[in-house]
């Protein structure tokens, strides 16, 4: 049976979030109040991945809308724009972010010129489908890559691409979940993902909760247990596909890919539809978050290094598509990612 992590939970008057910066030492949750808490949730990582900051952010548009009243001095229609500028203020890469802010725009559009309470409902019945719908995308997922995993592999796999990056069930970790229950016998090398860990913390946390077989290594260790023949393939997550297949996922991705070639071990990438986004010719144009020099400087609150040495901490790195087996999406696999099987993704023959 697999175990139900609730990462984010859409309530009448708040927000409901997995305190993530606290795993695994202790399993602690966050009620977001206001469209600031909400924000500030997403910015801090409290909340962390691509899907699940999209989620967040319409639930916290949601509950934002709810709040607002035709007493204010602006608008409804300035009310909402606001509350959209702060939720696309957070986090730069993800476009899961932006695809789900214009789906609320979407939603609202009908409503803005009408009664509050129509809008109101609109947008919290909107922010529950895209929770609902992320879990049933991840799923899929998790069909289309299960045919990619051979019996008894062991699957190399980087930061956190599970139910804690979604709204539920994961991505990449949504393959390895259904390879697990099919019974593949698979295995699990997790890279601890400097430097915020979300292999060590949360991806070895998560699949622990599902009792699948996990062996966290540093990330220094990948090439060589590669070398060692002890990895079958490799399966992470995105943050922002470009129309050629170009991805933009945490740093160290583009290492793991470069090594993957070398040893002739298979590449993998899971993500939803809502990842690709189609704007972007290639990977270059994909904005890189740049975070704070202290989630070098520190692990956890132990300083590891000068408080005053210069420090570069890029948090995303971009795997050119022909690095890329296939990226294994809720319509099929494009295989190999390209701008033709991209597009094929999205003709709708290829939904299911
Ligand atoms: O900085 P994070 O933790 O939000 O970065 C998350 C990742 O890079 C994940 O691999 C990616 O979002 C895929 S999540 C299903």
């Amino acid at each position: 049976m697999e175990s139900l992590i609730r990462t984010i939970e859409i309530l009448e008057d708040a927000v409901r979030l997995l305190d993530q910066r606290k795993l695994p030492t202790s399993e602690a949750y966050v009620t977001c109040r206001t469209v600031e808490d909400v924000a500030e949730a997403i910015r801090t990582m409290i909340v962390r991945g691509a899907p699940a900051i999209g989620v967040t952010a319409a639930a916290g548009i949601a509950l934002g809308m709810r709040q607002v009243s035709h007493e204010s001095e602006s608008d409804i229609e300035t009310q909402f724009d606001s509350i959209c500028q702060r939720m696309a203020q957070t986090r730069p890469t993800a476009v899961n972010l932006f695809w789900a802010i214009e789906r609320m725009r979407a939603c609202a559009k009908p409503y803005l010129d009408g009664s509050l309470r129509r809008l109101q409902e609109a947008l919290t019945l909107e922010a529950h489908r895209l929770w609902r719908q992320d879990i049933d995308i991840n799923r899929r997922i998790g069909e289309h890559g299960l045919p990619l995993v051979p019996p008894q592999s062991t699957i190399l796999t980087h930061c956190n691409a599970g139910a804690l990056a979604t709204a539920g069930y994961g991505t990449a970790l949504g393959v390895i979940r259904a390879a697990h229950f099919a019974d593949r016998h698979i295995q699990v090398f997790a890279d601890e993902t400097r430097p915020f860990l979300q292999g060590a913390r949360l991806t070895t946390w998560e699949l622990q909760q599902d009792d699948i077989p996990v062996t966290l290594i540093t990330d220094n260790m990948a090439g060589y247990f590669m070398r060692e023949g002890k990895i079958d393939l490799v399966l992470v997550g995105a943050d922002r596909i470009a129309a050629n297949g170009d991805t933009a996922n945490k740093i160290g991705t583009y290492g793991l890919a470069v090594l993957a070639k070398e040893h002739a071990l298979p590449f993998y990438v899971a993500a939803p539809l809502s990842t690709i986004d189609r704007s972007l010719a290639t990977g270059a144009a994909i904005p890189i978050e740049q975070r704070h020099g202290d989630e070098v400087r520190l692990v956890g609150s132990q300083r590891i290094a000068a408080a005053d040495v210069e420090v570069a901490n890029p948090a995303f790195d971009v795997t050119p598509a022909p690095y890329i087996h296939g990226i294994i999406t809720e319509a099929g696999v494009a295989m190999p990612p390209n701008s033709a099987t991209i597009t094929a993704l999205f003709e709708p023959t290829q939904m299911p």
